[in-house]
C-alpha cells in the first residue's frame, strides 16, 4: 500500500517564471523536445558548436588508410570527440555503448568506389536507428548527380520517418568528380537540403564566398575535412570555417590520417570551441605530438 502518512500541501508559488532559454541552434527552435534533446548530443550546448569525428569511410571505401583497424585507430579518440559519426557496423562491433557521445548514424549507401556513387539508396531502417539510440541520422545528398533525385528522396525520406521518432537528419553534400566547388554550388545544394528538412549540412569549405553558403543556409552547417593536408592547412580551414559560419566540424581524415591524431583532434577542438588561432591551434598540436 502507498505510504500516505504527512502528504504535505505544497506552499511555495511565489516568484516570476523562470526565464525561457533560447535553443542555441540556428532554425531548430521549433523542433520537438526529442528532436532538440538529440541535437544537443551532438552540438554542445555551452556554446552550440560541435566537433564530430567522422569514421563512415569505409561504407564505400572499405579500409581505407587510418581506418584498417578501428579498434586502434579510433577507439582512443573518441573521448574527445562531441559526436561520430559511423556505419551500424562499426557501432556495434567497436563503439562501447558507454562512450557518452551523440551518434550521427551513416544511414545511406549501395555503390562501392567502384561504382556510380550518386546511386544510393537509405541503408538503415528507423526502428535500428531507435535501437541504437542514434541522435541523427547521416545521408549523402548529390545535387546535380547523376541519381541526384533518387538522392534526395533518400533525404526526405529519412527526414520523414526521423520527424516521426524525434531523430534529425544530417544531409552530407556530395560533389561529384567532375563538378564544380564553389560557393555557387554550395549554395544551392545546402540549401535544397535544409529546404527539403535537413537538421544540419554538412560540406565542404570554399575559400571564396563561404559566408554566403552559412549565411543563405537556415540551419547549422559542418564542414567535411577533405583530403588530408598538412595539419596547419587543416586548422586554418576549420578557423576560416567557423569565422565565416559554421557550426563546427565533421573530419575524418584530417584527424585519423595524422600522424598524431590524438593532438590533432585536441588542436581542432581549440579552433572549434575555445576561439584558438590557427597559428595557436598548431602550437598546441605541435606541443602535444612531442
Ligand atoms: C563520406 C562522408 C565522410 O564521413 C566525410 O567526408 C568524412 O570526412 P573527411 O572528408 O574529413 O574525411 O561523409 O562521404
Amino acid at each position: 500500500m502507498a505510504d500516505l502518512d504527512d502528504l504535505r500541501e505544497g506552499t511555495d508559488y511565489s516568484g516570476p517564471a523562470a526565464a525561457a532559454t533560447d535553443f542555441p541552434l540556428k532554425g531548430q527552435s521549433g523542433q520537438d523536445w526529442g528532436m532538440r534533446a538529440r541535437l544537443s548530443r551532438v552540438f554542445d550546448p555551452a556554446d552550440g558548436k560541435t566537433v564530430m569525428l567522422a569514421f563512415d569511410h569505409g561504407y564505400f571505401q572499405g579500409p581505407t588508410s587510418g581506418l584498417e583497424r578501428l579498434d586502434r585507430s579510433i577507439l582512443p579518440l573518441v573521448p574527445q570527440a562531441d559526436a561520430l559519426m559511423c556505419t551500424r557496423g562499426a557501432l556495434r562491433t567497436t563503439i562501447p555503448p558507454q562512450n557518452g557521445k551523440g551518434i550521427v548514424l551513416r544511414a545511406s549507401g549501395g555503390p562501392s568506389v567502384l561504382k556510380e556513387l550518386s546511386d544510393e539508396e537509405t541503408a538503415v531502417a528507423i526502428d535500428d536507428a531507435v535501437r541504437l539510440d542514434a541522435a541523427a541520422l547521416a545521408v549523402q545528398v548529390f545535387v546535380g548527380g547523376e541519381h541526384e533525385t533518387k538522392s534526395v528522396k533518400n533525404l526526405t525520406t529519412l527526414v520523414d520517418q526521423g520527424q516521426r521518432t524525434g531523430i534529425p537528419v544530417l544531409a552530407v553534400t556530395a560533389v561529384g568528380r567532375d563538378m564544380v566547388r564553389d560557393a555557387r554550388y554550395f549554395r544551392l545544394a545546402t540549401r535544397i537540403s535544409a529546404e527539403l528538412g535537413a537538421a544540419f549540412v554538412k560540406t565542404y569549405y570554399v575559400e571564396d564566398g563561404f559566408e554566403t553558403v552559412t549565411s543563405a543556409c537556415p540551419v547549422p552547417i559542418v564542414i567535411a575535412g577533405g583530403k588530408k593536408v598538412e595539419e596547419e592547412e587543416a586548422l586554418r580551414v576549420a578557423y576560416q570555417a567557423i569565422q565565416e559560419g559554421a557550426a563546427g566540424v565533421d573530419m575524418g581524415r584530417n584527424v585519423f590520417q595524422s600522424e598524431h591524431p590524438a593532438a590533432m583532434l585536441a588542436a581542432v577542438r581549440g579552433v572549434v570551441h575555445d576561439g584558438l588561432t590557427p597559428a595557436e591551434a598548431f602550437d598546441l598540436f605541435e606541443t602535444l605530438s612531442h
